[in-house]
């Protein structure tokens, strides 16, 4: 396991994820943002993707496991990206739709937010979101994010203006600081 949160496991994805992962990102409305449902062979060089991930960076989109129920309910993890021409990182989200308004997404990004500032060193980190899409951007907003920046991806043939979403590593506030200022 990656990572633990009050009530979701995130752990690397496997093969035995396809059938939860084709839940997921074979549904139209979960994959509006990317403009509608991927076919078999997307699904499965999404899989390959995250495991050349995971062995080249050590992280990636990780499982997030339902503890109630051992049930695989959607991705959250973090990617090296390319945004507003910095090397980055991004945490990204994608849950079934049947686990949707139950606050995961957020808890397990937060978790996922808290290991790139404590564990991999990273000054700030990223959401790139499409401008349509504002489940997403309130995600974002309970991380703590404001937008950086905005710019335009081009996918499946598709111009998709998106928000760069930000939260810069909190600045440490030692003891005696705080002693100073009270
Ligand atoms: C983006 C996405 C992950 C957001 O999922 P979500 O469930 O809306 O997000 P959260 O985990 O933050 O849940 C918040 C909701 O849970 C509710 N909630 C219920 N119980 C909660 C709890 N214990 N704690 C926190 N929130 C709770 C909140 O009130 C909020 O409700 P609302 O959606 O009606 O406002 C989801 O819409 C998705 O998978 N979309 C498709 C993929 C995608 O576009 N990903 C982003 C690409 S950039």
């Amino acid at each position: 396991m990656v990572l633990r949160t009050p009530r979701l496991d995130l752990r690397e994805l496997t093969e035995d994820d396809l059938p939860a992962l084709r839940s997921i990102l074979q549904d139209d409305e979960t994959m509006t943002a990317y403009e509608g449902a991927f076919d078999e062979q997307m699904v499965q060089d999404w899989l390959a993707r995250m495991r050349r991930r995971y062995r080249d960076d050590g992280f990636g989109l990780w499982a997030v496991i339902l503890q109630a129920t051992g049930e695989m309910i959607g991705q959250c993890g973090l990617t090296r990206q390319h945004i507003l021409d910095d090397d980055v990182i991004e945490v990204g989200y994608l849950f079934n739709r049947d686990h949707w308004h139950h606050g995961y997404a957020s808890e397990s990004a937060a978790a996922c937010r808290d290991h790139a500032f404590a564990s991999l060193g990273a000054e700030r980190v990223y959401a790139q979101v499409r401008d349509t899409n504002i489940s997403s951007m309130n995600v974002a907003i309970r991380l703590g994010m404001t937008v950086r920046g905005r710019f335009v991806k081009h996918y499946r043939g598709v111009r998709m203006p998106h928000l760069a979403f930000a939260v810069d590593r909190p600045i440490a506030v030692s003891v005696s600081d705080r002693r100073r200022s009270t």
